[in-house]
């Protein structure tokens, strides 16, 4: 069925300029944009953003990481869109992503690995909601 899914380009992937590398990789797949913006996100945005990793050891890194730049935000349309998504992305630590994919491709580390991207549909709801009003999504049904 046709899914959206939310993506973030992370700020260690905007410094590297790869931005439209990235994009490619996932229009080619087949994934639409629907809603795009890029902002620097605050603490607080990034800290609620990931809230639900808010007592894990890594917690206050990753905040400190995704607050450190810019980032691309994006909501992303097409068939099976929340897995297609995660296949394109790779495994979470870029040494274990298979090869071909964006972050075995763009990133080194676990802490900085490119992209972001929803792990369920339920996820993928919560966060486009986090990020865009609904006015701001845009049907690409033609
Ligand atoms: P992301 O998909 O954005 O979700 C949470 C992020 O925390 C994850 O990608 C990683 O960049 C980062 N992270 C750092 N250490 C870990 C870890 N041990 N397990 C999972 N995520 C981690």
């Amino acid at each position: 069925a046709v899914q959206r899914t939310f993506s973030i380009i992370k700020p260690d992937a905007v410094a590297k300029n790869v931005v439209g590398e990235i994009l490619t990789r996932f229009e080619k797949a087949g994934l639409k944009v629907v809603a795009s913006k890029m902002v620097h996100l605050s603490e607080k945005t990034a800290g609620g953003f990931y809230a639900e990793h808010s007592e894990r050891p890594f917690f206050k890194d990753l905040v400190s990481f995704m607050t450190s730049g810019p980032v691309v935000v994006q909501v992303l349309e097409g068939e099976n869109a929340v897995a297609l998504n995660r296949e394109l992305m790779g495994a979470t630590n870029p040494k274990e992503a298979a090869a071909g994919t964006i972050r075995a491709d763009f990133a080194q580390t676990i802490d900085e690995n490119a992209v972001h991207g929803s792990d369920s549909e339920t996820s993928a709801a919560r966060e486009i909601a986090y990020f865009f009003a609904e006015s701001e999504l845009c049907p690409r049904t033609r």
